[in-house]
């Protein structure tokens, strides 16, 4: 007869065998760790608490009734990340390929509803064919029911998917309702109909990597925010990005002490912008030298090159930036970037992650395709994420601040609270060119000289308009100060907008042009 001992250890023995040896090995030899080795190395040591260890699946048919495995497929509980608490769930790909069940899905919405209740991140480490076939609608509804914690819990507690294997089907809609999405380089894949759907509706022939591997999603569809080498650097990672961010949306993120000088300044930020107004430099840079330490994470950095956003820390404190990126594209707003500026701003506001923007844009990026793409109502989105933030919010216009985009970038105008300019920084309602051409169309057009003529005006419009003076005159700029002074001017302006507070009217929820 047991006794109650040996049963636990033999439901524990069963449980870490997971799916046996043999796809144990196989995980291993694709390059990948199993479900506990990630839970394991993601935690802190010896910090995971594990619950519904003992859960398995109640499907009999199609040969389920010989597969059974405590905890069906999926790790699921809570542990600590640099002392604070966070749920997680690992999809286990030796059970039954890490599929969906109606028993492992409730396992996951049990620790999401847990976790939104404390208030504390959910992390995902997907890995898994996706719903279960053998139980049919009952693994559907148990998708349907993480799709709708995923969206009452956006926007209370942060949500981070990691994409460690597959992840297909209607299954890549919780990663995509979630804040960031890491994808391990050749080992994850995301699609929504795979390879051979797609080659029997379309005709279309693709390998898994070219639809939906981590360079894919990455840099052409924007889907995830992160590629990384291995596990290992995935769950890393993770633990990297949650050290930016408050456990919910009524905390604030942690502050991480740095013994970099608050009034630290660099004389080398007074060279930065070139001489000839057209010539790109590059941002980062200037992001770098800002932080705390010199520490930038970025965000979607293969994806819509030319508006860079990403997490620094300004005295400790975190910071989101957002800023026009004049070494690609000149840093202009297209479809692109105005969506993921407006993302990662929505996702600052709502867990009381400060603003800072980097303004260099010369306007929105002209052309047919930009138009029938819909860039009025992608840069709507960007516009209204600034307008409806009520986080603190400072801009700094280091060159060019031109037409809508200088509206659009977290302008005075949009409740910015403090906003800044270098000496080079050019206001205007166009470039001077094409406001010469505007201006003095017939002039040009009966001239004997028209290109000495355009330069003659091109210089007069630089003049009175390529300068942050007149903007500074009406109070739409709060200071003029010298490059090298702007991480200590940024960290006094930070500190002074610690207790902001601000709200917009009530309502149900606004309507973002989606
Ligand atoms: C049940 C599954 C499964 C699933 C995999 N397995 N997917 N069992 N339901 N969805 C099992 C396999 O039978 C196999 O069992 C083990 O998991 C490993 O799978 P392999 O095929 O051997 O692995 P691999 O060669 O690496 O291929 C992985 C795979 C493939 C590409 C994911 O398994 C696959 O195509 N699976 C089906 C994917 C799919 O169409 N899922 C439904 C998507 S639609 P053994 O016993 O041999 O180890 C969906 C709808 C969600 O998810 C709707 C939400 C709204």
């Amino acid at each position: 007869m047991n006794t109650p001992d040996k049963t636990l250890a033999d439901l524990e023995r069963r449980a870490d065998e997971s799916g046996g040896e043999a796809r144990l090995t196989r995980q291993h030899a694709a390059g990948k760790l199993t479900a506990r080795e990630r839970i394991d190395y993601f935690f802190d040591p010896g910090t995971f608490q594990e619950i519904d260890r003992f859960v398995t699946h109640r499907c009999r048919d199609f040969g389920l009734a010989e597969q059974v495995v405590p905890g069906d497929g999926v790790v699921a509980g809570f542990g600590r990340v640099d002392g604070r608490t966070v749920y997680a769930f690992a999809q286990d790909f030796t059970v039954i390929g890490g599929s969906l069940s109606e028993t492992n899905a409730a396992k996951i919405v049990k620790l999401m509803d847990q976790a939104l209740k404390m208030g504390a991140p959910i992390v995902g480490l997907n890995d898994s064919g996706g719903a279960r076939i053998q139980e049919g609608v009952l693994s559907l509804g148990g998708y349907a029911d993480i799709f709708l914690r995923n969206t009452l819990a956006s926007g209370v507690v942060p949500q981070l998917s990691a994409i460690m294997g597959p992840c297909a089907g209607g299954a890549v809609y919780s990663p995509a309702i979630t804040d960031f999405t890491v994808m391990v380089d050749r080992t994850s894949y995301m699609f929504v109909t795979g390879p051979d759907v797609i080659r029997t509706v379309t005709h279309e022939s693709v390998t898994m990597e070219s639809l939906g591997g981590a360079t894919t999603h990455n840099a052409t569809s924007g889907v995830a925010h992160f590629a990384v080498a291995d596990d290992r650097g995935c769950l890393s990672l993770l633990r990297e990005l949650l050290g930016f961010l408050p456990s919910n949306n009524l905390d604030d993120p942690p502050i991480v002490v740095s013994n970099d000088p608050v009034d630290r300044e660099d004389e080398a930020l007074d060279q930065l912008i070139p001489e000839s107004p057209t010539q790109p430099y590059d941002i980062i840079e200037l992001i770098h030298t800002v932080a705390d330490d010199g520490a930038f994470l970025e965000v979607h950095r293969q994806f819509a090159k030319n508006l860079v956003v990403g997490f620094v820390r300004l005295d400790g404190r975190s910071v989101g930036v957002v800023a026009n990126q004049p070494a690609h594209l000149a840093g202009t707003l297209d479809i692109d970037a105005s969506v993921k500026g407006a993302r990662f701003v929505r996702f600052c506001d709502a867990f009381n992650i400060p603003l800072l923007t980097f303004e260099d844009v010369p306007g929105f990026l002209p052309g047919t395709q930009q138009e029938h793409g819909g860039i009025i109502r992608h840069g709507a989105k960007l516009l209204y994420a600034f307008a409806e933030a009520t986080v603190p919010k400072v801009t700094v216009i280091t060159r060019k601040a031109y037409g809508g985009a200088y509206c659009v970038m977290a302008s005075k105008h949009l409740r910015t609270d403090l906003n800044y300019a270098w000496p080079t920084a050019e206001i205007s309602v166009m470039g001077p060119e094409g406001a010469v051409n505007v201006l003095y169309k017939k002039e040009l057009e009966a001239a004997a000289d028209p290109d000495a003529l355009r330069a003659e005006k091109i210089l007069e419009f630089r003049e009175k308009f390529a300068n942050p003076y007149t903007a500074a005159a009406r109070g739409y700029l709060d200071a003029v100060i010298q490059p090298r002074r702007t991480r200590r001017t940024l960290v006094a302006a930070f500190a002074s907008l610690t207790n902001k507070r601000d709200k917009n009217p009530p309502k149900k929820h606004g309507n973002i042009p989606l």
